[in-house]
Protein backbone atom coordinates (compact mmCIF):
# COMPACT_ATOMS: atom_id res chain seq x y z
CA UNK A 1 0.00 0.00 0.00
CA UNK A 2 3.01 2.00 0.76
CA UNK A 3 4.89 1.23 -2.09
CA UNK A 4 1.97 2.15 -4.01
CA UNK A 5 1.61 5.46 -2.65
CA UNK A 6 5.47 6.16 -3.45
CA UNK A 7 4.42 4.77 -6.70
CA UNK A 8 1.99 7.23 -7.35
CA UNK A 9 3.66 9.84 -5.95
CA UNK A 10 6.93 9.44 -8.64
CA UNK A 11 4.90 8.93 -11.55
CA UNK A 12 2.37 12.35 -11.11
CA UNK A 13 5.52 14.55 -10.40
CA UNK A 14 7.90 12.52 -13.29
CA UNK A 15 8.24 11.62 -16.19
CA UNK A 16 8.68 7.65 -15.83
CA UNK A 17 9.47 4.61 -18.17
CA UNK A 18 10.32 1.15 -18.23
CA UNK A 19 12.27 -1.03 -19.98
CA UNK A 20 13.44 -4.09 -20.28
CA UNK A 21 16.65 -5.78 -19.98
CA UNK A 22 16.99 -4.81 -24.17
CA UNK A 23 15.83 -1.15 -23.76
CA UNK A 24 12.39 -2.24 -25.25
CA UNK A 25 9.43 0.03 -23.62
CA UNK A 26 7.57 -1.80 -21.19
CA UNK A 27 5.81 1.19 -19.48
CA UNK A 28 5.02 4.97 -20.17
CA UNK A 29 3.44 7.44 -18.01
CA UNK A 30 1.18 10.29 -19.17
CA UNK A 31 4.08 12.55 -18.79
CA UNK A 32 6.08 10.85 -20.66
CA UNK A 33 3.71 10.88 -23.60
CA UNK A 34 3.22 14.78 -23.01
CA UNK A 35 6.52 15.72 -23.35
CA UNK A 36 7.86 12.72 -26.57
CA UNK A 37 4.78 13.84 -28.38
CA UNK A 38 3.97 10.33 -28.51
CA UNK A 39 0.89 7.61 -28.23
CA UNK A 40 1.27 5.05 -25.35
CA UNK A 41 0.43 2.64 -27.67
CA UNK A 42 3.46 4.11 -30.05
CA UNK A 43 5.75 3.50 -27.38
CA UNK A 44 5.35 0.51 -25.71
CA UNK A 45 7.19 -2.29 -27.51
CA UNK A 46 8.94 -0.02 -29.06
CA UNK A 47 12.83 0.44 -28.60
CA UNK A 48 13.67 3.36 -26.30
CA UNK A 49 15.67 5.09 -28.84
CA UNK A 50 12.59 6.20 -30.35
CA UNK A 51 13.47 9.74 -28.62
CA UNK A 52 17.31 9.66 -29.54
CA UNK A 53 18.06 13.04 -30.50
CA UNK A 54 21.04 12.89 -33.34
CA UNK A 55 23.19 15.15 -32.01
CA UNK A 56 23.93 12.80 -28.78
CA UNK A 57 27.54 10.94 -29.58
CA UNK A 58 26.99 7.23 -29.54
CA UNK A 59 29.85 7.24 -26.83
CA UNK A 60 27.32 8.73 -24.44
CA UNK A 61 24.79 5.52 -24.61
CA UNK A 62 27.79 3.15 -24.16
CA UNK A 63 29.04 4.69 -20.75
CA UNK A 64 24.98 4.70 -20.18
CA UNK A 65 24.49 1.14 -20.59
CA UNK A 66 28.06 -0.13 -18.92
CA UNK A 67 27.15 1.68 -15.77
CA UNK A 68 23.45 0.31 -15.41
CA UNK A 69 24.65 -3.40 -16.49
CA UNK A 70 27.23 -2.76 -13.80
CA UNK A 71 23.87 -2.49 -11.75
CA UNK A 72 24.43 0.85 -10.98
CA UNK A 73 22.52 4.08 -11.10
CA UNK A 74 22.66 6.63 -14.43
CA UNK A 75 22.28 10.71 -13.75
CA UNK A 76 22.68 12.82 -17.00
CA UNK A 77 21.11 15.48 -18.56
CA UNK A 78 19.74 13.99 -22.14
CA UNK A 79 18.87 15.44 -25.12
CA UNK A 80 15.64 14.03 -26.64
CA UNK A 81 13.89 14.49 -29.72
CA UNK A 82 10.14 14.34 -29.84
CA UNK A 83 7.80 13.06 -32.51
CA UNK A 84 7.65 16.88 -34.04
CA UNK A 85 11.05 16.89 -34.20
CA UNK A 86 11.39 19.21 -31.61
CA UNK A 87 13.92 19.30 -28.75
CA UNK A 88 13.42 18.32 -24.90
CA UNK A 89 16.05 18.36 -21.85
CA UNK A 90 15.47 15.92 -19.17
CA UNK A 91 17.36 15.34 -16.50
CA UNK A 92 17.33 11.67 -16.41
CA UNK A 93 17.97 9.01 -13.66
CA UNK A 94 17.54 5.12 -14.67
CA UNK A 95 17.83 2.73 -11.92
CA UNK A 96 18.30 -0.97 -12.62
CA UNK A 97 15.86 -3.10 -10.93
CA UNK A 98 17.01 -6.38 -9.29
CA UNK A 99 15.65 -10.04 -8.26
CA UNK A 100 16.08 -12.00 -5.66
CA UNK A 101 18.47 -13.32 -7.48
CA UNK A 102 20.65 -10.10 -7.70
CA UNK A 103 19.78 -10.14 -11.80
CA UNK A 104 18.20 -7.36 -13.66
CA UNK A 105 15.14 -7.65 -14.40
CA UNK A 106 14.09 -4.20 -15.66
CA UNK A 107 15.30 -0.52 -15.66
CA UNK A 108 13.33 2.38 -14.47
CA UNK A 109 14.15 5.96 -15.52
CA UNK A 110 12.52 9.18 -13.40
CA UNK A 111 13.29 12.37 -15.52
CA UNK A 112 12.03 15.61 -14.80
CA UNK A 113 11.90 18.35 -17.53
CA UNK A 114 14.70 21.06 -17.46
CA UNK A 115 14.16 22.20 -21.22
CA UNK A 116 13.33 25.78 -19.97
CA UNK A 117 16.60 26.20 -18.05
CA UNK A 118 18.70 24.47 -20.90
CA UNK A 119 17.78 27.01 -23.04
CA UNK A 120 17.89 29.80 -20.50
CA UNK A 121 21.72 28.11 -20.04
CA UNK A 122 22.68 28.21 -23.77
CA UNK A 123 20.81 31.79 -23.77
CA UNK A 124 23.52 32.86 -21.25
CA UNK A 125 26.15 31.02 -23.12
CA UNK A 126 25.37 32.85 -26.38
CA UNK A 127 25.37 36.25 -24.04
CA UNK A 128 28.63 35.27 -22.47
CA UNK A 129 29.93 34.52 -25.96
CA UNK A 130 28.67 37.93 -27.70
CA UNK A 131 30.18 39.82 -24.29
CA UNK A 132 33.67 37.78 -24.92
CA UNK A 133 33.78 39.18 -28.62
CA UNK A 134 32.61 42.66 -28.04
CA UNK A 135 35.74 42.92 -25.14
CA UNK A 136 38.03 41.32 -27.70
CA UNK A 137 36.87 44.52 -30.95
CA UNK A 138 37.29 46.39 -27.74
CA UNK A 139 40.75 45.69 -26.90
CA UNK A 140 41.48 45.54 -30.91
CA UNK A 141 40.00 49.44 -30.92
CA UNK A 142 42.75 49.75 -28.02
CA UNK A 143 45.51 48.92 -29.29
CA UNK A 144 44.57 50.63 -32.80
CA UNK A 145 43.62 53.91 -30.84
CA UNK A 146 46.57 53.26 -29.23
CA UNK A 147 48.61 53.25 -32.26
CA UNK A 148 47.33 55.95 -33.59
CA UNK A 149 48.34 58.48 -30.93
CA UNK A 150 51.88 56.89 -31.03
CA UNK A 151 52.01 57.84 -34.65
CA UNK A 152 50.48 61.47 -33.59
CA UNK A 153 53.55 62.12 -31.39
CA UNK A 154 55.59 60.94 -33.50
CA UNK A 155 54.13 63.44 -36.34
CA UNK A 156 54.16 66.05 -33.72
CA UNK A 157 58.20 65.43 -32.67
CA UNK A 158 58.25 65.56 -36.76
CA UNK A 159 56.95 68.87 -37.12
CA UNK A 160 58.48 70.19 -33.98
CA UNK A 161 61.74 69.09 -35.60
CA UNK A 162 61.00 70.65 -38.85
CA UNK A 163 59.92 73.98 -37.47
CA UNK A 164 63.05 74.06 -35.65
CA UNK A 165 64.77 73.16 -38.64
CA UNK A 166 63.23 76.27 -40.48
CA UNK A 167 63.70 78.29 -37.27
CA UNK A 168 67.80 77.18 -37.64
CA UNK A 169 67.72 78.26 -41.20
CA UNK A 170 66.02 81.59 -40.23
CA UNK A 171 69.30 82.67 -37.93
CA UNK A 172 71.45 81.70 -40.26
CA UNK A 173 69.77 83.82 -42.31
CA UNK A 174 70.01 86.78 -40.56
CA UNK A 175 73.42 85.74 -39.27
CA UNK A 176 75.34 85.86 -42.40
CA UNK A 177 75.33 89.46 -43.49
CA UNK A 178 76.26 90.55 -39.74
CA UNK A 179 79.49 87.65 -40.03
CA UNK A 180 80.18 89.29 -43.49
CA UNK A 181 80.49 92.82 -41.17
CA UNK A 182 82.60 91.19 -38.69
CA UNK A 183 85.20 89.83 -41.08
CA UNK A 184 85.82 92.62 -42.56
CA UNK A 185 85.86 94.97 -39.11
CA UNK A 186 88.67 92.06 -37.97
CA UNK A 187 90.49 92.26 -40.78
CA UNK A 188 90.35 96.76 -40.24
CA UNK A 189 90.93 96.44 -36.73
CA UNK A 190 94.01 94.37 -37.04
CA UNK A 191 94.73 97.09 -40.15
CA UNK A 192 94.75 100.58 -38.26
CA UNK A 193 96.29 98.11 -34.82
CA UNK A 194 98.62 97.69 -36.90
CA UNK A 195 99.07 101.16 -37.62
CA UNK A 196 98.82 102.42 -34.57
CA UNK A 197 95.67 103.96 -34.63
CA UNK A 198 94.48 103.31 -31.33
CA UNK A 199 90.72 105.93 -31.43
CA UNK A 200 89.76 104.48 -34.93
CA UNK A 201 90.34 100.75 -33.24
CA UNK A 202 88.36 101.77 -30.23
CA UNK A 203 85.46 103.09 -32.41
CA UNK A 204 85.46 99.84 -34.54
CA UNK A 205 85.82 97.61 -31.71
CA UNK A 206 82.41 99.76 -30.30
CA UNK A 207 80.87 98.90 -33.77
CA UNK A 208 81.39 95.35 -34.00
CA UNK A 209 79.85 94.92 -30.11
CA UNK A 210 76.85 96.09 -31.63
CA UNK A 211 76.81 93.36 -33.93
CA UNK A 212 77.31 91.05 -31.91
CA UNK A 213 74.65 92.06 -29.56
CA UNK A 214 72.21 92.28 -32.29
CA UNK A 215 73.28 88.54 -33.60
CA UNK A 216 72.55 87.51 -29.31
CA UNK A 217 69.41 89.13 -29.43
CA UNK A 218 68.57 87.02 -32.67
CA UNK A 219 69.71 84.16 -31.07
CA UNK A 220 67.49 84.21 -27.89
CA UNK A 221 64.44 85.59 -29.38
CA UNK A 222 64.62 82.23 -31.19
CA UNK A 223 65.65 80.13 -28.31
CA UNK A 224 62.80 81.79 -26.32
CA UNK A 225 60.47 80.84 -28.78
CA UNK A 226 61.46 76.98 -29.23
CA UNK A 227 61.60 76.60 -25.28
CA UNK A 228 59.33 73.81 -24.73
CA UNK A 229 56.97 76.59 -22.46
CA UNK A 230 53.04 75.38 -22.44
CA UNK A 231 51.89 77.76 -19.86
CA UNK A 232 48.59 78.73 -20.67
CA UNK A 233 48.13 83.07 -20.31
CA UNK A 234 45.87 85.32 -21.61
CA UNK A 235 48.21 86.62 -24.22
CA UNK A 236 47.13 89.39 -27.15
CA UNK A 237 46.76 88.29 -30.82
CA UNK A 238 48.46 91.57 -31.77
CA UNK A 239 51.69 90.56 -29.85
CA UNK A 240 51.55 87.00 -31.22
CA UNK A 241 51.34 88.09 -34.39
CA UNK A 242 54.26 90.68 -34.34
CA UNK A 243 56.34 87.95 -32.43
CA UNK A 244 56.32 86.48 -35.60
CA UNK A 245 56.19 88.70 -38.22
CA UNK A 246 59.67 90.13 -35.81
CA UNK A 247 60.90 86.44 -35.82
CA UNK A 248 60.60 86.27 -40.00
CA UNK A 249 61.59 89.90 -40.28
CA UNK A 250 64.75 89.50 -42.17
CA UNK A 251 63.38 87.07 -45.01
CA UNK A 252 60.09 89.44 -44.82
CA UNK A 253 62.65 92.34 -45.47
CA UNK A 254 64.97 90.47 -48.32
CA UNK A 255 62.17 88.73 -49.76
CA UNK A 256 60.42 92.33 -50.08
CA UNK A 257 56.99 90.84 -48.87
CA UNK A 258 54.85 93.28 -47.45
CA UNK A 259 52.64 92.62 -44.83
CA UNK A 260 49.70 94.52 -43.89
CA UNK A 261 47.37 94.41 -40.80
CA UNK A 262 44.19 95.54 -40.40
CA UNK A 263 43.53 94.07 -36.25
CA UNK A 264 40.89 94.31 -33.33
CA UNK A 265 43.01 93.24 -30.96
CA UNK A 266 41.83 90.31 -28.65
CA UNK A 267 43.17 88.62 -25.82
CA UNK A 268 43.14 84.81 -25.81
CA UNK A 269 43.77 81.84 -23.08
CA UNK A 270 46.28 79.39 -24.42
CA UNK A 271 49.85 79.35 -25.27
CA UNK A 272 51.26 82.14 -27.03
CA UNK A 273 54.03 80.74 -28.78
CA UNK A 274 51.92 77.90 -30.48
CA UNK A 275 49.10 81.05 -32.11
CA UNK A 276 52.69 82.47 -33.03
CA UNK A 277 54.17 79.29 -34.49
CA UNK A 278 50.84 79.14 -36.65
CA UNK A 279 51.38 82.38 -38.31
CA UNK A 280 54.89 81.81 -38.99
CA UNK A 281 53.90 78.57 -41.27
CA UNK A 282 51.52 80.71 -42.57
CA UNK A 283 54.06 83.55 -43.46
CA UNK A 284 56.23 81.25 -44.78
CA UNK A 285 54.05 79.11 -46.86
CA UNK A 286 53.18 82.42 -48.25
CA UNK A 287 56.88 83.27 -48.88
CA UNK A 288 57.32 79.49 -50.99
CA UNK A 289 54.78 80.51 -52.98
CA UNK A 290 55.66 84.01 -53.84
CA UNK A 291 59.05 83.13 -54.99
CA UNK A 292 58.08 80.07 -56.64
CA UNK A 293 55.18 81.29 -58.31
CA UNK A 294 57.64 84.55 -59.29
CA UNK A 295 55.00 87.28 -57.87
CA UNK A 296 56.99 90.02 -57.95
CA UNK A 297 54.07 92.71 -56.03
CA UNK A 298 54.11 90.74 -52.58
CA UNK A 299 51.12 91.51 -50.48
CA UNK A 300 49.79 89.53 -47.51
CA UNK A 301 47.03 91.08 -45.49
CA UNK A 302 46.39 89.51 -42.14
CA UNK A 303 42.62 91.06 -40.62
CA UNK A 304 41.38 90.67 -37.21
CA UNK A 305 37.91 91.06 -35.97
CA UNK A 306 35.59 90.15 -33.13
CA UNK A 307 32.05 88.26 -34.17
CA UNK A 308 30.41 87.98 -30.94
CA UNK A 309 32.63 85.66 -29.04
CA UNK A 310 34.67 84.37 -32.39
CA UNK A 311 37.77 85.99 -33.19
CA UNK A 312 37.73 85.80 -36.99
CA UNK A 313 41.83 85.94 -38.27
CA UNK A 314 41.85 86.15 -42.18
CA UNK A 315 45.21 85.56 -43.56
CA UNK A 316 45.17 86.70 -47.39
CA UNK A 317 48.11 86.59 -49.67
CA UNK A 318 48.69 87.18 -53.92
CA UNK A 319 50.95 84.33 -54.19
CA UNK A 320 49.33 81.95 -57.20
CA UNK A 321 46.48 80.84 -55.12
CA UNK A 322 46.09 76.37 -54.72
CA UNK A 323 44.77 74.45 -57.54
CA UNK A 324 41.30 72.74 -56.63
CA UNK A 325 43.02 69.28 -56.80
CA UNK A 326 45.02 69.65 -54.13
CA UNK A 327 43.36 72.13 -51.79
CA UNK A 328 41.57 69.32 -49.83
CA UNK A 329 44.64 67.26 -48.99
CA UNK A 330 47.16 70.36 -47.63
CA UNK A 331 46.20 69.77 -44.15
CA UNK A 332 47.33 65.97 -44.09
CA UNK A 333 50.36 65.66 -42.58
CA UNK A 334 53.41 65.29 -45.02
CA UNK A 335 51.70 66.12 -47.84
CA UNK A 336 54.00 68.82 -49.63
CA UNK A 337 53.98 70.42 -52.89
CA UNK A 338 58.10 71.05 -52.79
CA UNK A 339 60.97 69.87 -52.54
CA UNK A 340 62.37 67.03 -50.27
CA UNK A 341 64.44 69.75 -48.39
CA UNK A 342 62.42 72.63 -48.38
CA UNK A 343 58.89 70.85 -47.16
CA UNK A 344 57.94 68.37 -44.98
CA UNK A 345 54.12 68.48 -45.60
CA UNK A 346 53.78 69.30 -41.87
CA UNK A 347 53.08 73.13 -41.10
CA UNK A 348 49.61 72.89 -42.18
CA UNK A 349 48.83 69.99 -40.20
CA UNK A 350 50.33 71.38 -37.57
CA UNK A 351 48.79 74.54 -37.57
CA UNK A 352 45.10 72.72 -37.61
CA UNK A 353 46.40 70.68 -34.66
CA UNK A 354 47.08 73.63 -32.72
CA UNK A 355 43.69 75.85 -33.96
CA UNK A 356 41.59 72.89 -33.09
CA UNK A 357 43.23 71.21 -30.24
CA UNK A 358 44.75 73.89 -28.26
CA UNK A 359 42.25 76.92 -29.04
CA UNK A 360 38.85 75.04 -29.72
CA UNK A 361 38.76 76.68 -33.18
CA UNK A 362 39.79 76.01 -36.44
CA UNK A 363 41.39 76.88 -39.80
CA UNK A 364 40.03 76.98 -43.27
CA UNK A 365 41.20 77.77 -46.62
CA UNK A 366 39.72 79.44 -49.50
CA UNK A 367 42.06 80.14 -53.08
CA UNK A 368 40.63 81.71 -56.02
CA UNK A 369 42.24 83.20 -58.87
CA UNK A 370 45.40 83.75 -57.44
CA UNK A 371 44.89 84.82 -54.10
CA UNK A 372 44.72 82.24 -51.05
CA UNK A 373 42.83 83.06 -47.66
CA UNK A 374 43.13 80.68 -44.54
CA UNK A 375 40.58 81.96 -42.08
CA UNK A 376 41.21 81.07 -38.69
CA UNK A 377 38.40 80.84 -36.07
CA UNK A 378 38.80 80.89 -32.27
CA UNK A 379 36.16 81.18 -29.43
CA UNK A 380 37.18 83.91 -26.91
CA UNK A 381 36.41 82.43 -23.99
CA UNK A 382 35.99 85.02 -20.52
N1 LIG B 1 49.77 80.42 -49.23
C1 LIG B 1 49.90 79.35 -50.03
N2 LIG B 1 49.89 79.50 -51.38
C2 LIG B 1 49.99 78.44 -52.19
N3 LIG B 1 50.11 77.17 -51.77
C3 LIG B 1 50.12 76.94 -50.45
C4 LIG B 1 50.01 77.99 -49.50
N4 LIG B 1 50.05 77.49 -48.27
C5 LIG B 1 50.16 76.15 -48.42
N5 LIG B 1 50.23 75.81 -49.71
C6 LIG B 1 50.32 74.43 -50.24
O1 LIG B 1 50.06 73.53 -49.18
C7 LIG B 1 51.11 72.58 -49.06
C8 LIG B 1 51.23 72.13 -47.61
O2 LIG B 1 51.73 73.15 -46.77
P1 LIG B 1 52.45 72.78 -45.42
O3 LIG B 1 51.57 71.87 -44.66
O4 LIG B 1 52.86 74.04 -44.76
O5 LIG B 1 53.70 71.93 -45.88
P2 LIG B 1 55.03 72.41 -46.60
O6 LIG B 1 55.12 73.91 -46.47
O7 LIG B 1 56.14 71.71 -45.87
O8 LIG B 1 54.90 71.97 -48.02
C9 LIG B 1 52.31 73.28 -49.62
O9 LIG B 1 53.27 72.35 -50.10
C10 LIG B 1 51.71 74.11 -50.75
O10 LIG B 1 51.54 73.33 -51.91
MG1 LIG C 1 54.78 74.97 -44.74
Amino acid sequence: MLLEQYKHAIEASNIVSKTDVYGIITFVNEEFCNISGYTQEELIGANHNIVRHPDVPEENFVKLWDVICRKKTYTNTVKNLAKDGSTFYVNTTITPILDENDEIVEYIAIRYDVTSQMELKFKLEAKEKELEDLNKKLEEKVILKTKEIEDLNIVFHQARLASMGQMIANIAHQWRQPLTSLNLALFNIKKEAKKGNIDIVEAMYNNTKNTIKNMSETLENFTDFFKPNKIKTKFSVKNSINESISLLGKTILDEHISIKTNIEDAKLTGVSNELTQVFINLIQNSKDAFISNKISNRIILLTIKQDNNILIIDFKDNAGGITTDIIESIFEPYFTTKHQYQGTGLGLFMSKMICEQSFDGNISVNSQDNTTVFRIELPIKE
